[in-house]
């Protein structure tokens, strides 16, 4: 291909293409703005643009759950969310979890139960189980299956993750009861 057609080609590519469109937001505590696609998904902002690899991609498909995001207290897959659909909003990724410096009390029971092995599901799970707590502070076991239905783990046979869960909702009952 000569120069002047790769030349002609790249431009009617520019023409083709939106103008990108400036997006602001609250990711983990901290305001970012950043330039966007207008169809970009919320998941590849957060990993290209503000390199949070800790939302993964598995099947890309809303199937899996790995890329889940906290989107205004609202559990999403961050693969089927068009980046604009951010604009303004509060997000939390995993990283926004933490207990100050420490691991919340969530995380620290999936190590202690084995919860977390090769670390893919573990995202989407931790989040799922936050989303849950807030709402059902004491899930029953069914309760757990449901809140955490939209993650698949194929590590863990679920089990340690379910007890996890169920681990830290306990723990973290008995010290809203002691105010500890
Ligand atoms: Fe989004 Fe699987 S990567 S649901
Ligand atoms: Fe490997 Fe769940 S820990 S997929």
């Amino acid at each position: 291909m000569s120069d002047f057609s790769e030349h002609a080609d790249a431009e009617q590519r520019d023409v083709e293409r939106p103008a990108k469109c400036e997006l602001s937001f609250t990711v983990n505590g901290t305001s970012r703005t950043v330039l966007v696609h207008p169809m970009e998904r919320l998941l590849d902002v957060l990993r290209h643009e503000l390199q949070l690899t800790d939302a993964k991609e598995g099947c890309g498909e809303g199937e899996c759950g790995s890329c889940s995001v906290l989107l205004d207290k609202q559990l999403v897959n961050s693969c089927l969310v068009p980046a604009l659909q951010a604009e303004g909003a509060n997000i939390i990724t995993i990283a926004g979890l933490t207990d100050g410096a420490q691991l919340s009390t969530l995380q620290k029971a999936f190590l202690e139960c084995g919860g977390a092995q090769c670390g893919i599901c573990t995202p989407g799970m931790l989040l799922s189980a936050r989303h849950l707590l807030d709402r059902t502070p004491l899930p029953t076991l069914d309760e757990i299956r449901e809140g955490l239905a939209g993650n698949l783990c194929r590590c863990t046979g679920y089990m340690q993750i379910f007890e996890a869960v169920s681990r830290a909702a306990k723990e973290e009952n008995a010290r809203r009861r002691t105010g500890a």
